[in-house]
């Protein structure tokens, strides 16, 4: 097992488009583990691969508080089950620090498949069905921060900016 590095906002290779993955084989197990590993440690309750730089659909969730829930989600797709939206205050692994509400559809059900390569569904509720789709967005290229004003985005991106400057 390993900790991945995490890319943080505004890396560019944020906003690549995730593939799909063709067959869920030893190597993509072997990487979910690493993003498991990577995600407790961080911690963390939700990594998508896009964050650790490997643009295939995968994604990894615990909301747990004693990380003992994890949930695998390959090629996931979300259909959205009726018009309810609920706030929730978000941060992200990727903009690390800052905590923004972001509005989102409350009822989703979620297809995937898991570790093993097998199908499954899920209607997920609470932080798990805030979390699924801030996840699903980043496989899209897509951060919690699109959904702020351009004026929040760039004050975090000028913050985030100036501590990687300083870490250099
Ligand atoms: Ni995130």
């Amino acid at each position: 097992m390993a900790i991945l590095t995490i890319l943080e906002f505004p890396d560019p290779r944020l906003r690549t488009v995730a593939k799909p993955v063709q067959v869920v084989d030893g190597s993509i197990r072997r990487l979910i583990k690493d993003m498991f590993e990577t995600m407790y440690d961080a911690p963390g309750v939700g990594l998508a691969a896009t964050q650790v730089n490997i643009h295939q659909r995968i994604v990894v969730i615990d909301v747990s508080d004693d990380q003992n829930q994890p949930l695998v989600f390959i090629n996931p797709e979300i259909a959205v089950l009726d018009d309810t939206l609920r706030d929730h205050d978000e941060g992200c692994l990727s903009v690390p620090g800052f905590y923004e509400q972001v509005e989102r559809p409350e009822h989703v059900r979620v297809k995937a498949l898991n570790e093993h390569g097998e199908a499954f569904e899920l209607e997920p509720d609470g932080l798990t069905a805030v979390c699924i789709q801030h996840e699903l967005d980043h496989l899209n290229g897509k951060l919690f921060v699109d959904y702020l004003s351009s004026i929040k985005r760039q004050r975090i991106r000028r913050k985030l900016e100036k501590i990687h400057k300083q870490a250099l």
